[in-house]
């Protein structure tokens, strides 16, 4: 297939690309840079072995821009990963995102219907289900209130492609839910590159590793946690990658033809994309010292306001129906989010 891949040229965009490539499809970035360098994908080409990969600047809520996209190239899905991602700044800066997460998305999808291109993956994430009334999550679990509008563009947004989706059936949408992406790809040449001090826990443990940072603050240690520090299914981004890969057969006539399922369930896909372990902060923190034989000091914190204690899935839908599972495990992560980061202190060079 050929793809339009929207924000590809992030922290899960690139790695998303080399699955696309590996699995034998092409693929078309727009990104307007906002959060990403150029270099991110000469080295997604260096990585795949073509000269390049197809690259257009072009905001996703600027519609003539992306009219002339849609005009020079023909997409069989598009996979959408555009959108701004801190949950801090989102606080500050409500407006700027719900404009452009929303707005844009809204610009979008209207360019795609118009040139008949009603496939879409969409980045959704855990924060959905808000304080998630169950454990381990399945995607039957109700969405719940989020605590930040960065989580309110997300939840908002899977509402507005169910509709639309509803409103008009062939349209075929799938919501990938992420839990916790981190690790990078094994060559080390790409990774995540957050701008200013991380809000992550990766990326600040792999900056205090590397000596960016002085300590890592463990937010909390009283939560009903085995060890009171909070829990997360922490997922390899080469892993993530792939399920956008397998999610794509969504689009598949045989199995749009599917008999038996209803119209709306063959044409609404939502997945979690986990592996089902929770992790805590202290085990990625003991686990990291352990791989990769570096220090890691830290000390414990208050809380973070709209943290929850655990959050982890089940990922068994996936599985069963798109063949997707995890491959990589915990020592994984820790390793190659440790080698990107040590050949790139200080992230991808100026363009
Ligand atoms: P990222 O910031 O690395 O990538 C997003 C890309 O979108 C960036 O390259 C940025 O420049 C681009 N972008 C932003 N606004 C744009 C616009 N208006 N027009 C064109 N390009 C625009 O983030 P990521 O970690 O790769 O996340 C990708 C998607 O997955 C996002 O939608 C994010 O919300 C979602 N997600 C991420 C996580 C996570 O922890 N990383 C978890 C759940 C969901
Ligand atoms: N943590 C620390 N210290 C830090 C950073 C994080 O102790 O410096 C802790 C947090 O309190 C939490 C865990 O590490 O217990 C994970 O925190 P992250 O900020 O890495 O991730 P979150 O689970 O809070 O949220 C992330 C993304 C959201 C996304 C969510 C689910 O930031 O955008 O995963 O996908 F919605």
């Amino acid at each position: 297939m050929n793809i339009l891949v929207t924000g590809g040229a992030g922290f899960i965009g690139t790695h998303t690309l080399i699955e696309l490539y590996k699995a034998g499809h092409t693929a078309v970035v727009i990104d307007n840079l906002s959060n990403s360098n150029p270099v991110a994908l000469q080295r997604v080409a260096e990585i795949i072995g073509i000269s390049q990969i197809p690259f257009c600047k072009v905001d996703i809520r600027d519609r003539e821009g992306l009219e002339k996209v849609f005009a020079e190239h023909k997409f069989d899905a598009c996979i959408h990963f555009a959108g701004l991602k801190a949950v801090g700044e989102s606080v500050e800066k409500p407006w700027e995102y719900y404009e452009n997460n929303i707005g844009g998305t809204l610009v979008l999808v209207d360019v795609m219907r118009k040139h008949g291109c009603k496939n879409i993956i969409f980045s959704s994430s855990a924060t959905i289900y808000g304080d998630p009334v169950e454990i381990p999550i399945t995607e039957n679990c109700p969405k719940g209130q989020c605590t930040n509008p960065y989580g309110w563009t997300k939840s908002m947004l899977e509402q507005v492609l169910m509709d639309i989706q509803k409103a008009d059936p062939e349209w075929n949408v799938v919501l990938l839910r992420y839990f916790n992406p981190v690790g990078a790809h094994q060559s080390g040449r790409i990774g995540e590159n957050p701008n200013g001090i991380p809000n992550n826990l990766m990326p600040y443990i792999t900056q205090v590793a590397v000596g960016k940072r002085t300590e890592l603050g463990v937010f909390g240690n009283d939560y009903p946690t085995p060890d009171g520090t909070g829990v997360r299914d922490y997922i390899h981004v080469c892993d993530l990658a792939a399920a956008h890969v397998a999610a794509l057969k969504c689009f598949a006539v045989e199995r749009l033809e599917v008999k038996g399922e209803t119209e709306e369930a063959s044409h609404l896909n939502i997945y979690n994309v986990g592996t089902g372990n929770g992790y805590s902060v202290l085990d990625m923190v003991k686990a990291f010292v352990r791989v990769n034989g570096v220090n890691v000091p830290y000390s414990i914190k208050p809380r973070r306001a709209g943290d929850i204690a655990t959050c982890y899935c089940n990922p068994a839908k996936a599985k069963a129906e798109l063949g997707w599972e995890a491959r990589y495990g915990i020592d994984d992560m820790v390793r190659d989010s440790w080698r990107w980061q040590k050949q790139n202190p200080d992230g991808y060079p100026e363009d």
